[in-house]
């Protein structure tokens, strides 16, 4: 009798294309992350970028001021007025738009315009501007930001290099705003690390690290400015990093990561995002099964390179849905080939926590704390592909358990935020 079943058939098929999840090797990954950070830290040529933000943990909110703030995410672009009455948030006119540059690509005055228009109703009422920017940025001394490069398919022309606080001035005075206003410029997950530090004020953690994941993924922490070898100048204390973590390169690839990565707007970058994000997930789905089928176990289906993180997800929750793509297809086909459809995803998802776990993993040793538990590390993080994707996070906080606490007697809090955007960037400006 044979023992094949979809469950090893699926198995035995992501290992001959590389994307099996036991190819990433825990221990070996957590080194190879670490000295990744250390790395880029130093100045020293890594695929982590390690951005200095300028900005520190605060224990303390101004009341009653008002600020601007701006949330240029992955998909959407919230802009707000904000201020704190004691703890509590108090948002006026907030606006939602799509982000400019993810409706097809779009030119600098076009982009920063947009920008422009939003804040334009706000501009008299406060002096500062807290602006959450979840891409690549090099942030300076001052708070303004250099866009460094767009990520999560964003095509803005003739933005990169340009610094968002000064373009931004630029602009609103072409409408006639006169006023320097001021601009701090931030990771959104620095805003992530602001927020959860900020909901438990008396608190006392070992240290703080913010962690992303939805449609990009990202990881910062509190470094000590001493240890940041490419900023010798810098005085005591200590200020949060931006790792960049998307960028991270050095896990075995398999045939669908290469595929998804040659046919996407930056090949070469942002590999760990490539393999875990909300961005890509659906199609990284879509190429494994697309091999499947060329590879003769499964039967041709009617999806395609669209596919998106979404329909996968909920095919993952009720695979009987024929509400979106992915069931639809699969409701064709035979009980079997179902299954096996849903045991390739599911390898898919392991790997994505394995890789998701080293990750944070990485940025809670780094931050050199947590080995007391009555002080513990503080991981904020945020994003919807964590939460809500299909038996996700529990995997996740599975291999965390396991490589932190019980192997390495590190201690850490896990705290998710909501909004973290508009509150951590409305802490930051102001802080300034
Ligand atoms: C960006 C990061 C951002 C992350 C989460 C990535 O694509 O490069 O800067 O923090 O997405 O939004």
């Amino acid at each position: 009798m044979s023992t094949t079943t979809p469950q090893t058939m699926a198995y035995a098929f992501l290992k001959t294309c590389g994307m099996h999840p036991e190819r990433i090797d825990l221990d070996a990954s957590l080194d190879a992350f670490l000295d990744e950070m250390q790395k880029g830290l130093d100045g020293q040529p890594s695929s982590l970028a390690m951005i200095p933000a300028y900005v520190a943990p605060t224990d303390s909110i101004e009341s009653g001021r008002k600020v601007i703030v701006i949330d240029a995410g992955g998909t959407n672009l919230r802009t707000a007025l904000i201020h704190f009455n004691g703890k509590k948030l108090v948002t006026d006119q907030f606006q939602k738009t799509k982000m400019p540059g993810t409706q097809g690509e779009i030119d600098k005055d076009t982009f920063y315009n947009c920008f422009a228009d939003l804040v334009l109703p706000m501009v008299e009422e406060a002096d500062e501007i807290g602006f959450c920017f979840s891409y690549p940025a090099e942030i300076l001394p001052d708070g303004d930001g250099r866009v460094i490069s767009f990520t999560k398919e964003v095509k803005a022309h003739g933005v990169e290099g340009t610094l968002l606080g000064q373009e931004l001035r630029a602009a609103l005075a072409k409408k006639g705003v006169t006023k320097q206003i001021g601009v701090v410029v931030l990771n959104d997950t620095v805003t992530t690390l602001l927020t959860a530090q900020a909901s438990y004020p008396t608190r006392k953690c070992g240290s703080y690290v913010g962690f992303i994941l939805g449609t990009g993924s990202n990881t910062c922490y509190v470094e000590q400015n001493a240890h940041i070898g490419k900023l010798p100048a810098l005085n005591e204390g200590a200020q949060i990093i931006n790792c960049e973590t998307g960028g991270f390169n050095r896990m075995p690839l398999g045939r669908a990561d290469e595929i998804l990565d040659k046919k996407s707007t930056r090949p070469g970058a942002a590999l760990l995002e490539k393999m875990i994000s909300g961005a890509y997930f659906g199609e990284l789905v879509f190429h494994t099964l697309s091999l499947a089928m060329e590879a003769g176990i499964l039967s041709e289906l009617k999806i395609d390179r669209s596919l998106n993180t979404k329909a996968v997800n909920d095919f993952m929750i009720i695979p009987e849905d024929t509400g979106n793509v992915l069931g639809a297809a699969l409701a064709e086909k035979s009980a079997k080939e179902r299954e096996l459809a849903y045991w390739i995803i599911n390898g898919l998802l392991e790997r994505a926590a394995r890789l998701t776990a080293v990750n944070m993993a990485a940025a809670i040793l780094k931050t050199g704390a947590g080995s007391n538990p009555m002080q513990p590390v503080s991981i904020g993080i945020d994003g919807t592909s964590y939460a809500g994707r299909y038996f996700y996070r529990e995997r996740i906080e599975y291999y965390l358990y396991d490589m932190l606490r019980v192997k390495r007697g590190i201690y850490y809090d896990l705290i998710t935020v909501e909004n973290a955007s508009l509150i951590g960037a409305a802490v930051a400006a102001l802080g300034k």
